[in-house]
């Protein structure tokens, strides 16, 4: 914010507002200043708010504001009683209706401050894990780690891509997660090869590779994972590509130290795969980060020409993010994907310690023949 010279910065995002406060709702606004810490919330909410002194996850310093009539308007008044001549606003996250609306309510005030766009303020705060939110994912990634390995017994044959889902789903809570992070994906003979495939009626059968994906919400942090195990007796096609994405996922994770680039550990697993004669099949990102959204920043992905800096460096003046630091958390999934045949994704959780890496997920990567 002092960078930006922004007195103010109005938060809208509700995992940015989950970071700063532990408000884990559906509705609020915050409002930071260089000393002070705002939450506008609704009656719902404020005696929640209330009841998480004491339990450890209080955010001390908090200033609770109750929504009278709407929130916009109890917004615009907060502002109006605050010396504040630039205000931030997250600009992804504001719509130009309610962008408008403020504006024109602020206009009608005395002094009449400056609404200034901002980008990624608190995500860039939250892309490095601290203390507490590695000790938060490492539990996660373990309890997830025994659902991977427990639910290879919900794969049989005749039972359907539904079933199997739905079985995870249920570990998953059972493992102690608040709920899974994402619909989880159970994809089965040619349903593997679509990536983000939903689980259907088709029933697993003798010969089949499925991909199973699936994650789980620990204490408001995210955690993912994917094995992809043959039901019978694997074919060779099929063991030549999963050996292939296995080396392409251990060289991506043998490749994450700090200082090196979040594009060199996806070229070190794109690279891999190409090896294999199997680059087109590879079409997503070799990972992204995990937090309180089960997408974030870094994405480990290919440079995107006329989007991503230039060099490890970037240009002249670039604000450069692009090289992975300790206290990083992030996916390694490599896949490999044949429209009409299969597929196979290995997905793993890792860790960008002060020397290198350190795997948050335990659970065997070798070729499952249920
Ligand atoms: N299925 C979501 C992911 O693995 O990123
Ligand atoms: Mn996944
Ligand atoms: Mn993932």
């Amino acid at each position: 914010m002092a960078e930006q010279s922004l007195d103010a910065l109005v938060v809208t995002a509700l995992p940015n507002i989950l970071y700063l406060t532990n408000f884990s709702g559906s509705s609020g606004i915050v409002v930071v200043t260089a000393n002070r810490l705002l939450f506008i919330t609704d009656f719902r909410y404020v005696s929640a708010m209330s009841e998480t002194r004491g339990t450890g996850h209080e955010c001390p310093g908090l200033e609770l504001v109750t929504v009278e009539s709407t929130y916009d308007l109890t917004l615009a008044d907060l502002l109006a009683g605050m010396p504040s001549a630039r205000i931030g606003f997250e600009a992804a996250n504001l719509s130009v209706a309610r962008h408008r609306w403020l504006q024109t309510a602020l206009g009608t005030r005395t002094t009449v401050p400056e609404l200034v766009p901002t980008e990624g303020v608190v995500e860039r705060a939250r892309v490095r894990k601290d203390a507490y939110e590695l000790m938060v994912l490492r539990e996660a990634a373990r309890r997830l780690s025994g659902v991977a390995s427990a639910m290879v017994a919900d794969v049989r044959p005749g039972r359907t891509e539904r079933d199997v889902a739905m079985a995870i789903d249920w570990r998953i809570r059972d493992a102690g997660f608040e709920r899974s992070a994402f619909e989880t994906i159970v994809a089965a003979g040619p349903n593997a090869a679509l990536p983000h495939a939903r689980p259907g009626e088709r029933k697993l059968a003798e010969g089949d590779l499925v991909v199973l994906d699936f994650g789980g919400v620990y204490d408001s942090y995210c955690v993912d994972l994917t094995r992809t195990v043959a039901v019978g007796h694997a074919s060779a096609r099929a063991r030549e590509v999963y050996g292939a994405v296995l080396k392409a996922h251990d060289l991506a994770i043998e490749a994450v130290k700090p200082g090196i680039s979040r594009f060199q550990i996806d070229g070190a697993a794109r690279a891999s795969l190409a090896g294999a004669g199997m680059a087109e099949a590879f079409g997503h990102g070799t990972g992204h980060g995990l937090g309180i959204e089960v997408h974030e920043e870094p994405r480990i992905s290919r440079r995107r020409p006329g989007v991503d800096a230039e060099g490890p460096e970037g240009p002249e003046g670039a604000v450069h993010d692009d090289l992975v630091a300790p206290g990083m958390v992030f996916t390694i999934e490599p896949g490999a994907y044949f429209p009409g045949w299969s597929g196979v994704r290995i997905e793993d959780d890792v860790l960008v310690t002060d020397t290198g890496v350190e795997l948050l997920t335990h659970v065997t990567t070798d070729l499952l023949e249920i």
